[in-house]
């Protein structure tokens, strides 16, 4: 059967514009406010502390306004007994706003952000934030300082666990979702959070991905790669920034008016607020940009740092430094307007406290199925030869690792409302499928995913030769990725590799089940194993979802977002790069034991590759495999010129040419050939995720317009130039069908 449905895709918009936050009203109910505010209340405005349970000790400093926010409070009635004081106590009954890090998920978790963008799936990603939103809200917080969105190139940096990878279009389309899951249609409603766009700016190019480290880039790669999803973030109504703890260029960004005045302010006209990160204004005396703590209260005041985040420089020192006119007080002004803009915007006023009652239970059956999909939807299947989906006759099945029954890490960093009680782990969704499914036998071999005991290997490699599959669940535990988790090695940890070593020896089918805070250098395992599924930290509902995978309810469907390094040397290693005066060949390269001894120096290809390890990944961004087969055919393009201002439509058919009905992720990417600074191999400017029936074929189309071409140029101008451009639709961002087209004047 052939059904052809043509189906108009335009790329997914950067630029929705959420509700704005100003308008003549709540200027003016600011401003009144403002006027009868005295100086110890505005600094109150600008200082968060960190609850942690030790509210009872801010009783006081609320009652006299001295403090406008509150982290790490996470009960409805605490939080409901410390607004009471801030709103009927205080001076001017300003409201107080509730923080938290709900990153992916409060009390059901979600896949971390980096698993949430292998779905390429923005409206689930946007489900999730809601559903996060909504049982957040239902336990007082008003606030959460997510998504974080910096662009991470570097896998040995623990924080590319939270944020979407490599991609700025990608990164941006999925900030945009989460932020609109968070705050809904409208911030003022009582399930609606106040979403924070972090960290600005660069963070994830921090040297070495080596967590807090320098950050040296040029303004146009700041521009055309970090920035997109912040300004995304802004053209979506996002409440609130944050600053990165590093230094961009030589200038701690809590100490930036380049990006926190020129570029977010001037620029960009964002309305919200920005407050620093965890002591990141007193950071910059460590970071030798501030000579001590009033300085670096100075400079981020300056810099245009309205709130600061537990730490007390701005306590401390802004009555100094009004009084020695190092700021003004139309600066502090300025802070305390953006921050009470936020707080009016958000209803804070007409409605301070949280009636639990009106939520629905935490955990519900909804909210798990919705992790469950999202769980699904975010595991890579990297390598199959077949084993996979496992018969459903099966007789005996061996479940071996540190993380098959491990449901504080399935959970993945950044939780601190989940629990691992409410987890279900994949031995329990294995067993569960019993009495139909296949006898499970479970050992567990390594005690967590460090631990380099072998004692236990027989015993499973017992269990391995009694069955007729072996379910390898390795990878690494939740606290070896995230903030400064950094890994210098990204090989499985502890004995984890010798274990796929002995499980092979033992000639059984094996499935290599990965989870894990980021990409791992796992290449030299693959033809150890015959398939190869790659989850990261699934989440609450992991172990139903890589059931129903293994078991071929669902095929995978995720996509990497992110560039898996062959080997640790190779890094960074994205697959938006530059072509270089010399980019490499297949056959100009030769490895370095096929190199003949004593040959002359200029005898080897002289192009930009490794002797060792070549120029390719392990696997590239925008990988992943399916159950099914998915052919690409009949590109298209609507014209092969077009001017300025112009549209292009670029179609291909998609066929799934197995039996099993799937997802496919089909992608867009182009090149611009030449530009006024060289201009990347590829940049991916579209994505769609269809369901194919075995047997259909579906025309793809997408909507290029020339602004999506455009870039900044060397004299910072954000322009589209003509000349001629390659366009793929394909898989993934090695493969896809070609076709080219010219902007002219
Ligand atoms: C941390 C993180 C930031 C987080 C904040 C509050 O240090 O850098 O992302 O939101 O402190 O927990």
């Amino acid at each position: 059967m052939r059904r052809i449905l043509i189906l108009w895709l335009c790329t997914a918009s950067l630029s929705a514009f959420g509700e704005r936050l100003s308008n003549p009203r709540t200027e003016e109910r600011v401003g009144r406010l403002i006027r009868n505010m005295t100086l110890e209340e505005k600094i109150g405005q600008m200082t968060q502390r960190s609850g942690r349970g030790g509210v009872k000790a801010f009783r006081e400093e609320i009652r006299l306004g001295r403090i406008g926010s509150i982290l790490n409070e996470v009960d409805a009635d605490s939080v409901n007994a410390l607004q009471r004081i801030a709103v009927e106590e205080s001076p001017n009954g300003i409201p107080l706003l509730i923080g938290r890090d709900v990153i992916h998920g409060f009390r059901t978790i979600f896949p971390i952000p980096l698993g949430l963008a292998a779905t390429w799936n923005p409206a689930l990603v946007e489900k999730g934030a809601r559903i996060a939103a909504v049982e957040a809200a239902s336990s007082g917080v008003h606030w959460t300082f997510a998504p974080m969105m910096d662009i991470a190139r570097d896998p040995r940096w623990g924080r590319i666990a939270e944020g979407f990878g490599e991609d700025p279009y990608l990164a941006a389309v999925m900030s945009v979702a989460m932020i609109r899951g968070f705050q809904g249609d409208d911030l003022s409603g009582p399930a609606s959070l106040a979403a924070c766009a972090k960290h600005f700016a660069g963070y994830g190019a921090a040297e070495g991905g080596r967590d807090y480290n320098t950050v040296m880039m040029s303004e146009n790669e700041l521009r055309d790669v970090y920035l997109p999803p912040f300004r995304a973030s802004v053209d979506a109504g996002c409440a609130t920034f944050m600053a990165a703890f590093n230094e961009l260029n030589g200038v701690p960004a809590s100490g930036s008016s380049f990006l926190f005045r020129r570029i977010l302010r001037d620029e960009w006209g964002f309305e919200g607020f920005v407050v620093s990160d965890w002591a990141s204004i007193t950071q910059m005396v460590p970071h030798g940009f501030a000579a001590d703590h009033k300085q670096a209260a100075e400079k981020a005041i300056r810099a245009g740092i309205d709130m600061e985040m537990q730490t007390d420089s701005y306590v401390a020192h802004i009555r100094e430094l009004l009084d020695e006119g190092r700021i003004t007080m139309a600066m502090i002004d300025e802070a305390v307007a953006n921050i009470l803009r936020v707080k009016f915007a958000m209803g804070l006023f007409e409605r301070p406290y949280t009636d639990a009652s009106l939520f629905p239970p935490l955990l519900n059956a909804e909210h798990l199925e919705s992790a469950k999909q999202a769980a699904l939807q975010s595991a890579v299947l990297l390598k199959n030869n077949g084993v996979l989906p496992l018969s459903g006759n099966l007789k005996r099945l061996a479940v071996i690792g540190p993380l098959a029954d491990a449901p504080h890490e399935q959970l993945g960093t950044w939780v601190f409302d989940g629990r691992a009680e409410d987890a279900v782990t994949p031995l329990a969704a294995l067993r569960s499928r019993l009495p139909n499914g296949p006898h499970v036998d479970y050992v567990q071999t390594l005690a967590y995913s460090r631990d380099r005991d072998t004692r236990n290997f027989g015993r499973a490699v017992k269990a391995a030769k009694k069955s007729d599959a072996v379910l390898l669940f390795l990878g690494e535990e939740a606290i070896l990725s995230g903030e400064a988790h950094c890994r210098a090695d990204l090989n499985l940890p502890g004995a984890q590799d010798a274990l796929v070593d002995a499980i092979r020896k033992t000639g059984r089918p094996v499935v290599l089940v990965i989870l894990a805070g980021r990409p791992l250098t796992i290449g030299h395992l693959l033809d150890r194993v015959d398939a190869v599924l790659y989850a990261f930290h699934p989440g609450t509902m992991a172990g139903p979802a890589l059931a129903d995978l293994l078991f071929g309810t669902e095929s995978p469907s995720g996509k990497l977002t992110v560039t898996f390094p062959k080997v640790v040397g190779q890094i960074p290693m994205y697959y938006n790069h530059k072509n270089t005066g010399r980019p490499p060949r297949a056959e100009s390269w030769v490895h370095i034991d096929a190199i003949e001894v004593g040959v002359w120096q200029t005898s080897l290809g002289n192009e930009s590759h490794y002797l060792d390890a070549g120029f390719l990944p392990e696997f590239p961004f925008g990988y992943g495999l399916s159950y099914t087969a998915f052919d690409y055919r009949n590109l298209k393009l609507s014209s092969g010129t077009i001017r300025h201002g112009d549209s292009l439509t670029v179609a291909a058919d998609i066929r799934n040419t197995g039996s099993l009905a799937a997802d496919e992720i089909v992608q867009l990417y182009i090149r611009d050939r030449v530009g006024d600074i060289t201009r990347p191999v590829k940049e991916l400017k579209g994505f769609r995720r269809i369901r194919l029936e075995p047997g259909e074929t579906r025309t793809v189309r997408f909507t290029l317009k020339t602004e999506d071409l455009a870039f900044h140029n060397r004299k910072m101008e954000f322009v589209t130039e003509p000349g001629w451009f390659h366009v793929w639709i394909g898989p993934n961002s090695a493969e896809g069908l070609r076709g080219e087209f010219e902007i002219v004047q």
